[in-house]
């Protein structure tokens, strides 16, 4: 990322619970949906399959040497796209570049993610109570930055039915969760209609995860 990205604020880092920070106003998020739209023409958005027949409401993609996929199968990570047969397009120097930066300003150094999953919610989506741990290493934080409609995360912790913590979550916000935290359960409310923003009426979200 270059000096371009930032937004000319000092960033500010929330402790959101012990190893989950969130950085507020981290990143100009214009160039990151340029980025977006150029890769969803090689690797278009879809809504997966759960395992239990389930359709996701969260359309993805992914960059990366690794995707996330889900079908009746489970849910793995994949370094051929599904629905192309192609490689996952290459992840932009720009994403790589916020990822590092933005774990190095939440406490996690030498993050070197090798997956970027790019989800898009339009009003109505919403992820469930979910931890990361497709990954063979757990020893990488995940960087999750958020880009267009606001919403709100949610924090649950070690334990699925846990305290829940809710955290309001705008464009060019960061949260970095990591150590202690990796294991974390976490969910994304369903997704509201905002009268400040945007068009289109999406919320984007960039999941960077070291997969090994
Ligand atoms: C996720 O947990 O994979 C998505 C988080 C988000 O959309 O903020
Ligand atoms: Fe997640």
């Amino acid at each position: 990322m270059g000096a371009d990205l930032l937004t000319g604020f000092a960033p500010v880092a929330i402790a959101v619970a012990p190893d989950v920070v969130l950085l507020r106003q981290f990143v100009d998020t214009q160039p990151l949906r340029a980025a977006i739209g150029d890769v969803v023409v090689l690797a278009p958005f879809r809504h997966l399959t759960t395992p239990n027949r389930g359709t996701m409401s969260v359309a993805i993609s992914n960059v990366g040497e690794q995707g996330w996929h889900s079908d009746i199968k489970g849910y793995r990570y994949v370094g051929v796209d599904p629905m192309t047969g192609r490689t996952w397009p290459t992840m932009p120097a720009n994403f790589s570049d916020l990822a590092q930066r933005a774990a190095a300003a939440a406490g996690f150094l030498d993050f070197n993610p090798n997956c970027c999953l790019i989800n898009r919610y339009a009003i109505g989506a919403k992820m469930g109570t979910h931890r990361d741990q497709d990954e063979a290493n757990f020893s990488h934080p995940i960087v999750s930055v958020s880009i267009g409609l606001p919403a709100v995360f949610v924090w649950h912790g070690a334990v699925r039915t846990g305290t829940s913590i809710p955290v309001p979550v705008e464009d060019g916000d960061i949260l970095v969760w990591g150590r202690s935290a990796r294991l974390g359960y976490h969910a994304v409310r369903a997704l509201k209609a905002d009268s400040r923003m945007s068009v289109p009426p999406f919320r984007y979200n960039l999941t960077f995860r070291r997969t090994n």
